[in-house]
């Protein structure tokens, strides 16, 4: 696993923006498995300038997007509209007036409970990610694989899951003041293995710990970001830090 360490977040968005724009421009990658959260507002601000043709055939798969309980009592996924929205955070950070175009914006749906790993077959059907990009949450989940075996096995595929506490708070924006639905559809682990590259992405002191056990703990899925450490995926990952999330290195 190669770590990368930038003096700044700023840095880093430069740095993995840079990294996506060079793949994309050497014809080889065509499907993007993407995160949404925080860390990738920088991010995408640097992609959304760029030319129209860097985008052509290419297909962005999200990792994630919440579910809510609808009136009748059955789980749906949450209006596109919602403030909280991912398929709203990707068309305002992403793709809303820019060169991006959104018809190639893919999310994993409600089908996945019934039928998990339907978004899997899509995707392989398209021919595969060549580049994830992911976030890191603080108890070291990649898209909403919750820490534990019984939830978030390393061979996981996309799925419905319950959020832990600890991820709701962790995602409560005061500018939106809504709880955190209690449920969303993932990748799965499994799924996010399957990429041909892992660009894994964390910024700030906040995410040092989570940072700390992906490189140093144990590889279990009481970790989930230690899969990065599998024997099939450690020659593929790339960690992209700031000096405050290596702080505990
Ligand atoms: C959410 C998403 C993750 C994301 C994480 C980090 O939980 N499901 O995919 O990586 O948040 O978010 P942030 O960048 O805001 O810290």
């Amino acid at each position: 696993m190669q770590v990368e360490i930038l003096g700044s977040a700023e840095e880093g968005a430069d740095f993995v923006a840079k990294l996506a724009l060079g793949r994309l421009s050497g014809g080889e990658t065509h499907n993007l498995l993407v995160s949404t959260g925080g860390t990738f507002k920088p991010i995408y601000q640097r992609l959304r300038t760029e030319p129209a043709s860097t985008y052509d055939n290419v297909r962005f798969y999200n990792q994630d997007e919440y579910c809510v309980k609808k009136a009748n009592g059955a789980w749906g996924m949450i209006d596109q509209d919602d403030p909280q929205s991912f398929r709203r955070f990707m068309r305002e950070q992403l793709f809303a007036d820019t060169t991006v175009p959104s018809k190639y914006s893919f999310f994993p749906g409600i089908r996945d409970r019934r039928f998990a790993g339907t978004y899997d077959r899509m995707i392989a059907g398209h021919g595969g990610i060549e580049l994830a990009l992911l976030g890191l949450g603080r108890n070291c989940h990649l898209g909403f694989n919750e820490p534990g075996e019984s939830v978030s096995p390393f061979g996981s595929v996309t799925r419905f899951v319950e959020l832990t506490p600890e991820t709701r708070v962790a995602n409560y924006d005061p500018a939106i003041n809504e709880p955190v639905p209690p449920a969303a559809i993932t990748v799965g682990l499994g799924t996010i293995g399957l990429s041909r590259e892992l660009v894994v992405v964390a910024f700030g002191e906040h995410k040092s710990p989570a940072i700390q056990e992906t490189i140093w703990g144990e590889v279990s899925p009481a970790i989930p970001s230690s899969m990065l450490r599998l024997p099939e995926n450690i020659g593929k990952t790339l960690l992209v830090v700031d000096e405050a999330a290596a702080a505990e290195l």
